[in-house]
């Protein structure tokens, strides 16, 4: 099915309209799971693929029963098990990546594989498959420690100081690549820091986990000072499908987060102290600017392009964080 059939509609949320067959790689993950979930409820055919290695079963579960859901255990690293995935499909969504950026400092060639390899394959897959449409969840890490705040999305040089970054400025290379000499048509989305429920890692999660070890004290890494804008994966999800149904271009790239703002560290702990209920926590910050090496401590993401195309996010970067640690907190 051409793209083109449905993305036109004016108002496609209530528009009826053939199902599409969506591939979400990652589909098993955090951001993957919760997009699974929005587009089955929109009406799409959904194959979800993942190899467990951050996602969890229990997240894709309650599509199970979904006649439009299907799973797949699998590594994107097999490209012929990749082939097999895509053929038949109208779009991918690739999420799968190593999403512990941290974990990137101390495996080196994590963020080479899963970043930039799996993307490699699944664009191969869909040049052979005759597929076109790729939807690639990147990353703000891309702008590295970024001279212009907000940063907007034309921003260079893009010199990313983790390897995550420079492994989502790697694929964002080969996606227009082969946009260019294959046909293909993508819709690449820079995320601020995403966070909602089946988070499996970030500040959230890990503030969460160590308060329930120890109620009375929490250690914090940096100064707490650090400030990035956070946005709540509901709007994520939001936002990735109004850009893929509403931009027409061959490379379309777009910052995702929210309105404005930032959150700092110290607001993240402060919001998850009150959403467990919790009083007299003492904070013990590590120190220094950084949370660790890698770390990009302040980010502000320009998020005009995409309001321009009809999509802003309702929830400030605070309310986001307030939200998610409460949801957070119900679910560790
Ligand atoms: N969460 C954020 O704040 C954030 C911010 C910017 C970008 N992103 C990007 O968004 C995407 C989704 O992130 P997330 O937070 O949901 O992370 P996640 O780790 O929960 O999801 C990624 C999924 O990909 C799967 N995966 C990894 N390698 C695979 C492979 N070789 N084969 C099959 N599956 C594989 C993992 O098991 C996991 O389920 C990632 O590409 C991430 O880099 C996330």
């Amino acid at each position: 099915m051409k793209r083109q059939a449905f993305n036109r509609q004016p108002n496609t949320l209530h528009a009826p309209r053939p199902a599409v067959h969506a591939l979400v790689t990652g589909g098993a993950g955090f951001i993957g799971s919760n997009l699974c979930g929005a587009l089955l409820a929109r009406g799409w055919r959904v194959t979800a693929v993942d190899n467990f290695h951050l996602g969890r079963p229990e997240f894709v579960a309650p599509f199970r029963a979904n006649a439009a859901f299907n799973f797949i255990k699998a590594d994107l690293l097999d490209l012929s098990r990749v082939k097999r995935l895509v053929r038949g499909c109208d779009v991918v969504f690739h999420m799968a990546a190593n999403s512990d950026i941290s974990r990137g400092g101390r495996e080196t060639d994590l963020d080479l594989s899963l970043g930039t390899l799996t993307t490699c394959n699944v664009l191969e897959a869909m040049r052979l498959a005759g597929v076109h449409d790729i939807v690639f969840a990147s990353s703000s890490a891309i702008y590295g420690l970024a001279r212009v705040m907000p940063t907007s999305e034309d921003y260079g040089p893009l010199l990313p100081i983790s390897l995550y970054g420079a492994s989502k400025l790697a694929a964002e290379g080969f996606i227009a690549a082969f946009c260019h000499n294959f046909g293909l048509r993508a819709w690449i989305f820079r995320f601020a820091n995403i966070i909602g429920p089946h988070a499996t890692h970030g500040a959230l999660f890990d503030f969460i986990r160590r308060l329930r070890k120890n109620p009375r004290a929490l250690r914090v890494l940096g100064d707490g000072r650090q400030a990035k804008p956070y946005l709540h994966v509901s709007e994520c999800v939001g936002g990735m499908i109004h850009g893929y149904e509403h931009a027409a271009g061959e490379v379309n790239y777009f910052n995702l987060a929210p309105r404005t703002g930032a959150t700092t560290v110290k607001f993240i702990a402060a919001a998850v102290v009150r959403a467990l209920g919790l009083k007299g926590v003492k904070f013990e910050f590590t120190g220094g600017e950084q949370g660790w090496r890698g770390d990009v401590p302040q980010v502000r993401l320009d998020a005009r392009k995409l309001a321009r195309l009809g999509w802003r996010a309702e929830m400030s970067s605070d309310a986001a964080v307030e939200r998610a640690a409460r949801e957070l907190a119900g679910q560790l």
